[in-house]
């Protein structure tokens, strides 16, 4: 447990704060890569639910090892499938969560975000964050996400910036409100 800890980078660490999920949550992460991220989630959980979705097997199977316990407990559900496959898990999810998917920022990610409001409830929230990025300005990653998710309906976005990332949120709205 020690060295998964150690081997925390500090845009997950900083996602995670933000993220802020509480012990009954139900959050969804998308691109969950090596599980760092799930595994801070999971450790916050208590009857709350993780169900992580990555299109790569080999990902998926390092978040199975890294989080075995916490995928026998139940409190974290794998699915190997592209987020616009995703069928939405049974019941709403409160929050959801994406760190350095790129899908949100390099091109139009219509299709993943018109599945995705009806997955945080409405009034959950949707953060979409990055490490603090190289040369590219902060305004080029974090514009077109916040775009996106107006463009789809989210509310009250708000961009952060911070020495340990870059994050983009939105509260979902009700399907059919203005
Ligand atoms: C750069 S990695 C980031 C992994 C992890 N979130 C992190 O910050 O270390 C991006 C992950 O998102 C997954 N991914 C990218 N686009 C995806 C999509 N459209 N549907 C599902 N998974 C996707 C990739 O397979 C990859 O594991």
């Amino acid at each position: 447990m020690r060295a998964a800890r150690a081997a925390v980078p500090d845009r997950i660490r900083w996602a995670v704060v933000l993220l802020d999920p509480g012990p009954a949550d139900r959050v969804l992460e998308i691109g969950c890569g090596p599980g760092v991220a799930a595994l801070l989630v999971c450790e916050r959980l208590r009857t709350g639910r993780l169900p992580a979705v990555d299109r790569s097997a080999v990902a998926l199977a390092r978040t199975a090892d890294r989080n075995a316990a916490h995928v026998a407990a139940g409190r974290l559900e794998l699915r190997c499938t592209e987020l616009a496959s995703l069928e939405v898990p049974d019941g709403l999810l409160d929050a959801a969560l994406a760190v350095n998917v790129n899908l949100f920022r390099t091109r139009s990610p219509g299709t993943e975000l018109a599945l995705l409001p009806p997955v945080p409830r409405p009034g959950g929230v949707l953060h979409v964050c990055y490490g603090p990025g190289g040369p590219q300005s902060a305004e080029r990653v974090t514009a077109p996400v916040a775009d996106a998710i107006r463009a789809h309906g989210y509310t009250d976005v708000r961009v952060r910036t911070d020495t340990a990332g870059l994050a983009v949120s939105g509260r979902a709205q009700a399907s059919g409100s203005p």
